[in-house]
């Protein structure tokens, strides 16, 4: 493989950029050439594509968000746009395409392996939670910048004595609120995949209050509702005067944290290894106890499933009372 094509899609994450420059630099070292396509699938369509070179990524590694730009894009749900972007791919001579992004890019990168070309699915994601893989670029960097959100609330909410919701991010998934759920010493950590009971959280607001605690802290996973909704349930129950936080987009900026920004060298490394290997199919990269693994994109998509550590959750319930 002599020339190959990067994308970054999807929701941004920190790390992504990092990624980009190694994706880069690794093909340079190793005689490819790489091409950089804005706007994820988007332009990929549209064939907003250029060559990047090891000048285009200096300064990038610490930077936040993503300098290929990235979109939503249903129009390449259909066939009609899948071929459209192997049609923009061949015009350019790009044999391969790294996708960075969620599981909504991993699904665009496993259609376009469907029609027969060859792509590396890249996990980025503040979420966490693509199957195949421990860890997404972009998660370390979020749990650390909730956890410093809830720090900081905490100070306030034990000044009033009072009980906050803290709404996290994760579209379908508990790991961000689980992580900065136990890293923050919160007192419930409510996730999608886990049941819970409004009365048994109120009644653990009050058996903490009972204790002498002077402030609760409830990190609740936007996938099971929104703060205020989630609020608006405790107050019919008691009069707890909650406040709410939704951190919302701040989760998803800033500079990438020294594991992200390692994890994003190895994964973009370990791409441009497998595409000059593998021409044909499509793989991705991951990490799994620790190991850096290459899996097949089809059966990781169809067969696996992304889980969080449920162990954090029963952890908590033990530690945080
Ligand atoms: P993320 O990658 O962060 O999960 P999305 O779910 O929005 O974000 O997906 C990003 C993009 O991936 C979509 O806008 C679309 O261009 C592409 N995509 C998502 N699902 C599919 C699919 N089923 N088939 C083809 N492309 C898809
Ligand atoms: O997929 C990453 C994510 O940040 C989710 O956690 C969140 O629900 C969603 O993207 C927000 O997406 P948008 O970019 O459309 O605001």
């Amino acid at each position: 493989m002599k020339r190959i094509g990067i994308l970054t899609s999807g929701g941004d994450a920190p790390g992504m950029n990092a990624a980009v420059r190694a994706v880069v630099r690794k093909g340079i070292h190793e005689g490819i050439e790489v091409y950089g396509i804005n706007y994820g699938f988007a332009g990929l369509v549209a064939g907003d594509i250029r060559k990047l070179t090891r000048r285009d990524v200096g300064d990038k590694i610490s930077r936040g968000g993503t300098f290929l730009y990235s979109a939503r894009y249903p129009e390449f749900k259909t066939k009609e746009g899948q071929l459209k972007g192997i049609e923009q791919l061949e015009k350019f001579g790009i044999e391969g395409l790294v996708v960075i992004g969620g599981d909504g890019s991993y699904m665009g990168a496993y259609a376009l392996t469907k029609h027969g070309y060859p792509t590396v699915g890249i996990p980025g994601t503040i979420d966490n939670d693509i199957p195949g893989t421990d860890f997404t670029i972009g998660f370390d960097t979020a749990i650390n910048t909730v956890l410093d959100a809830i720090d900081k609330i905490r100070d306030t909410a034990t000044s009033h004595v009072r009980t906050f919701i803290v709404e996290v991010m994760g579209r379908n998934a508990g790991d961000i609120a689980l992580w900065s759920g136990v890293a923050g010493g919160a007192e419930q950590i409510i996730v999608p995949e886990m049941d819970y009971s409004i009365e048994e959280v109120a009644d653990s607001i009050r058996e903490g209050r009972e204790k002498g605690k002077k402030h609760s802290i409830i990190v609740l996973a936007e996938g099971v509702m929104s703060g205020p909704e989630f609020a608006a349930k405790l107050e019919e129950i008691d009069n707890f005067h909650v406040r709410v936080s939704v951190l919302g987009h701040i989760q998803r900026g800033g500079s990438p944290t020294a594991r992200d920004r390692v994890l994003a060298s190895i994964f973009g490394s370990k791409a441009v290894e497998v595409l000059k290997e593998h021409q044909e199919g499509g793989l991705c990269i991951g990490i799994l106890d620790n190991k850096i693994v290459v899996n097949d994109i089809i059966d990781t998509l169809e067969n696996k499933k992304h889980v969080p550590d449920l162990e954090l959750y029963k952890l908590n319930e033990e530690i945080s009372k």
